[in-house]
């Protein structure tokens, strides 16, 4: 991984991905809470945000395939291709599920491969942070560094891939849309739709 992914990804969180907030509650689920969703969803972001809320540790996967490779994800894509690319995401994955609870940022293709998503559906918690086309396309476009988008126009990919991918996504234990709104609205959103889930009060909804 290059030196600026490595800070953009620990920039977009807050200052401390595996601190618990001094204001959480203890009600974190015994399982790993995972993120999936289109790439531009938030799903870092809120990935971290809510890690801190639960006071549990957060992980992305991407980050864990690059540090396992030893290289970003641009240069897997590049020198040996998408399908080693999925080959090392679905193992990371599965070794994440493994260990103790967290909260596990899915790279957006990963909940599409059948074994996976088996896993995930087996081993935690599954939420689909679900965003508009527009939504996503803004986000995505502040990067440049997503393989897949770089191969025609950004919002017919990701149009194809909502197509595409939107049955998967749907097969998640939860469904969250998110829109134009604060991270934190949405950090809410899903501890809302965790408890909802649980049959229990939202865990750490006291604060923003
Ligand atoms: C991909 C999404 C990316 C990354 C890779 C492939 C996809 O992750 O895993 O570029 O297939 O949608 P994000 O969803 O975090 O951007």
């Amino acid at each position: 991984m290059t030196g600026q992914e490595n800070s953009e990804r620990a920039d977009s969180g807050p200052e401390s991905s595996t601190e618990s907030s001094p204001g959480s509650s203890n009600v974190a689920p015994d399982r790993s809470i995972v993120l999936v969703g289109l790439m531009g969803a938030g799903k870092t972001c809120i990935g971290k945000r809510l890690a801190h809320k639960l006071g549990m540790p957060f992980v992305d996967a991407d980050a864990e395939i690059e540090t396992a490779a030893n290289c970003s994800i641009e240069e897997i894509f590049d020198r040996f291709g998408e399908q080693a690319f999925r080959d090392g995401e679905r193992k990371v994955i599965a070794r994440l599920l493994e260990d103790t609870p967290r909260i596990v940022a899915t790279g957006g293709g990963a909940f599409v491969n059948p074994e996976t998503r088996k896993n995930v559906q087996e081993n935690g918690i599954s939420v689909w942070l679900k965003a508009d086309l527009d939504v996503l396309l803004q986000r995505v476009s502040r990067r440049g560094n997503r393989p897949l988008l770089k191969t025609g126009n950004k919002r017919q990919i990701l149009e194809r891939l909502i197509a595409e991918r939107y049955p998967s996504y749907a097969k998640a234990d939860l469904t969250v849309e998110t829109g134009d709104e604060s991270p934190d609205r949405t950090v809410l959103k899903v501890l809302g739709a965790l408890a909802d889930h649980a049959g229990s009060p939202p865990a750490g909804s006291d604060a923003e």
